[in-house]
Parts: C-alpha cells; structure tokens; sequence
C-alpha cells in the first residue's frame, strides 16, 4: 500500500486488508496507545445522544451528520480494537470496554439538558474541531510511525475520516444562525477543550485498555500516571508537522489565520509544551516534512 492512498468516507472492516497483518512488525507502546484510543472512540454513542440533545432542532440534515459521524467514530474503535486482538489475543475489546464505560461518565452525558456545556453550538463546534483536529493528527503520525502494515492503513484511514469530520463540524459552526461569538470566548473554547485532553477520559481509557480486570485491585487506577503514559507514548510519534497542522487548524476553527504569524507561534508553543510535558528536553526536532 502506497502511503500516498487517499482513503475515502463510507468505508467498512471487510475493506481493510487484515491478511497482511505482520506480528513482528507490532511495538508494543503504540499498541498500549491502539487499545486505548479504541475505547475512547467505541463510546461514541453517548457523544452522539448528546450531539443529538444540543441539536435537537437543526433539522434532518443537521441529525443525519451526527449520526454517521458516530457510526463512522464506532467503527474506528472497532477497527482499532480488532487490530489490537490480533497484536494481542488477550485483549478483550468488549470486556475493557464495559469497565471503561462502567467508570468514565461525564457530567454532561448524564444530564437530559439541550445546552451544550460549550455555552452554545457555535462553542460545541469549536470544541469538535480541536477534537478531530487532535486525531486527525495523532491518526496521521501513527500511520506514519508504525511498520505494521494493518495499522498504517488502518490510521490511514481514520486520519482522512478524522479530516472529514473536522470539516463537517466546520461547516456547521459557519452556518449556525446564532450570534458570532467574540474572539476572545472562541479562543476560550479551544483552549479549554485543549486542556480537557488531561481529562479522565484518555488516561482511564488507557487504564482500563492496559491493566487487566484481575489486577485492578494491585495496580489502582492512578489518573496522573496513565495520562502521562498515554502522553509519552504520543510523543514518541508526533513530529514538528504534525503539531503544526494540527494547530492550523485549530486556528482556522477560532478565526486565526492558519498560516499566519500567530498560528505559527502558536504551534511553536505547543510543540514545546507538548514536549517539556512528555519530559523530553533539548532542541526539538524537526523533520524533513515539517
Ligand atoms: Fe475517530
Ligand atoms: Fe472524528
């Protein structure tokens, strides 16, 4: 498979090539990272009944999107969870996942109100923007960092889904009737979504993807310590580019022009951020790509 494919929307498991699944090729870190990020993208159903409470009004349109967007983000956590069984035939994708859901449950899953917790639909779609802005990078760099031939063309695959969804969720934040909301409260969005990536949800994902039901009792759940593994692990992928993308665009999103003078500090900050927090030092690297 060339890494060039462009990988289309509308695809289905049976489309992937599992028979060219290499063992040898699995390391083991990225897989720790796979078995998580398919936990966290099998829950969509619950995003999708909250999409579907903030939206409730938009019209068919509006709620048929938000459906195959999360039928299109299950299947990611299918996918991944898949290959994640075939790397490791203990791995049990529907047993991690109950324990992951029994104890992950945002606030605003829970509650039956219409209001987005971003303060409006314009926020709420700010906010998916730096989501699908997040994964369409991370997706990207594990399709560039792994040898396995299964996962890169699975990644790839996500990584162009994740794309669409970005530009789903900005399209509806520019056709939204509401108010434009002031820069200051898009950049508040953003960042805050930014920051919510320390949140419970990656790191007890990454927990309960990794640390069998029978050794619970050994090794507790501690939230620092499993959001720096999956920190860590991310970092060891991630180049300048990928960060820079994905900083465009986030800025693209909060009304920055993504190939500007603010959007290129930006990047440079996260970049430095990102790496000081994964406790790497020394000059970052940059890449042929970047
Ligand atoms: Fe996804
Ligand atoms: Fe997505």
């Amino acid at each position: 498979m060339a890494d060039g494919t462009v990988y289309r929307q509308g695809w289905s498991l049976d489309d992937v090539r599992w028979q060219d699944f290499d063992s040898s090729k699995v390391d083991p870190r990225m897989l720790e990272s796979m078995k998580a990020a398919a936990l966290v993208e099998y829950n969509a159903p619950d995003y999708v009944t909250y999409l579907r409470r903030v939206f409730h009004d938009a019209g068919p349109k509006a709620l048929a999107a938000i459906e195959q967007w999360g039928a299109e983000e299950t299947q990611h956590g299918k996918a991944l969870g898949r290959w994640a069984q075939m790397a490791d035939p203990s791995f049990d994708l529907e047993a991690a996942f109950a324990r992951f859901r029994a104890g992950y449950k945002p606030a605003h899953f829970a509650d039956d109100k219409d209001q987005s917790v971003r303060g409006s639909r314009r926020g709420e779609m700010i906010a998916r923007c730096v989501v699908e802005s997040g994964t369409s990078s991370y997706y990207t760099s594990i399709k560039e960092g792994t040898e396995e031939p299964v996962l890169k063309e699975i990644a790839g695959r996500i990584a162009a889904d994740e794309f669409r969804h970005y530009k789903l969720f900005l399209d509806t934040l520019n056709e939204q009737s509401e108010p434009e909301l002031p820069f200051w409260k898009k950049l508040m969005v953003a960042l805050g979504r930014i920051t919510e990536a320390d949140d419970d949800e990656i790191a007890f994902a990454f927990y309960c993807a990794n640390v069998p039901a029978d050794k619970e009792a050994d090794i507790p759940y501690d939230r620092e310590k499993y959001s720096r593994a999956t920190h860590a692990n991310a970092m060891r992928l991630y180049r300048r580019h990928h960060i820079r993308k994905l900083t465009q665009m986030v800025a693209k999103a909060v009304g920055i022009d993504p190939q500007g003078r603010i959007a290129n500090i930006a990047s440079a900050l996260m970049w430095r951020m990102l790496r000081l927090r994964a406790g790497l030092s020394g000059a970052p690297a940059e890449t042929a790509a970047a």
